[in-house]
């Protein structure tokens, strides 16, 4: 190893999925994701037991994350974390961790937003891929967040316009609860999607001003509209599923890219990336690519293991603040509301 590199580690404990990663330079040589599935039979996520899983994954997640990158934590540079935003609970496991192995062995530590980590993934190597150039738009989605946010740097993000309600994600997987399908459900319509019809059933699309987004009318809206199927035919959920969700992916999709081709219109900006969990959506990734091909943009769609929740975001996100000298202290405190 030349005493130019550098190793990260990464830890990602803001909602349901323990990760841990070790970065070199830019490149992943282990990402390792425990995922929890204390809470299926709850229907969503469940703060408190989230927390205590975290508590019971993180050594052994981290452990493994090192044996994998075939590295001892003797080779580690620094910590990376996310510090929010999230649920508290979540992020104290990740961020006591953190500080507990900055001390023990006196390394620097880093904190990172989280959102801003599914933006900067982006630019781990990948031979596949191109890296963005600055300033992009990158349409964030998953399952607390939907911003369009302008790029201009690693460290220098504007978000443009972000959800009045609900979040993207939050659109799939609440629908999907009214659908009687299990959590998260945004996978599952994707799936049942790829079978479906959209042009059978039509679900309304919302009016707001700018650049933002509203997702809390269409759960509304799907609930009627199936409860006056229903009352006709009972079985009309069940006999229909695909269609629905075809219908339903369209709907949240026309929403996105409404505002995200006037957003790249009004910044004149020519390269567009996606992240966070719903940018492993396949109509997302597909619609991205055809719009860019419309527009002549250049378009960036992540690998499919940096769509979701993980920790090699985290370090790569952390590897840039680390180059400035950007360090946390021990005196930092997991942030809930945590802003890009
Ligand atoms: O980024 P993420 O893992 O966690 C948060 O930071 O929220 O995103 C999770 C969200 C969930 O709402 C999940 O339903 C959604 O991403 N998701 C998808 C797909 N895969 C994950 N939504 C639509 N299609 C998918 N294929
Ligand atoms: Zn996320």
């Amino acid at each position: 190893m030349s005493n130019k590199d550098i190793i990260i580690l990464g830890i990602e404990s803001s909602c349901d999925d323990t990760s841990a990663a070790v970065l070199k330079n830019e490149t992943i040589l282990s990402n390792l994701i425990a995922g929890q599935s204390v809470h299926e039979d709850y229907g969503g996520v469940v703060p408190e037991l989230a927390s205590r899983a975290h508590q019971q994954n993180i050594v052994p997640v981290v452990d493994q994350a090192l044996k994998k990158a075939n590295i001892s934590k003797n080779d580690i540079d620094a910590i990376a974390f996310t510090r929010g935003p999230g649920l508290l609970g979540s992020l104290i496991v990740g961020t006591s961790f953190a500080k507990s192995f900055s001390l023990g062995l006196g390394i620097p530590m880093v904190e990172v937003n989280h959102m801003k980590g599914h933006i900067l993934a982006h630019f781990i190597d990948d031979p596949e891929r191109e890296k963005p150039n600055f300033p992009f738009m990158c349409l964030t989605v998953s399952g607390g967040h939907t911003q369009l946010v302008v790029v201009n740097d690693y460290d220098d993000m504007e978000v443009v316009g972000t959800t009045k309600d609900d979040a993207a994600g939050e659109a799939f997987d609440k629908t999907a609860k009214l659908l009687g399908l299990p959590y998260p459900g945004g996978p599952i319509i994707d799936k049942y999607a790829q079978e479906g019809d959209p042009n059978i059933i039509s679900f309304s699309k919302p009016e707001v001003p700018g650049f933002d987004y509203s997702f809390s009318g269409l759960k509304t809206n799907v609930l009627q509209v199936l409860e006056k199927a229903n009352r006709k035919d009972p079985n009309f959920v069940k006999d229909n599923i695909k269609n629905i969700c075809a219908s339903l992916q369209g709907t949240i999709m026309d929403i996105l890219f409404d505002k995200l081709v006037k957003a790249m219109r009004h910044f004149n900006i020519e390269e567009v990336a996606i992240a966070g969990g719903v940018s492993a959506n396949s109509a997302l990734r597909k619609r991205l690519k055809e719009t860019g091909e419309e527009h002549g943009w250049k378009t960036h769609i992540p690998k499919f293991e940096y769509c979701t929740d993980n920790a090699a975001m985290i370090a790569i996100a952390g590897r840039y603040q680390f180059l400035e000298g950007n360090f946390a202290d021990q005196s930092v405190s997991a942030s809930a509301r945590l802003k890009v």
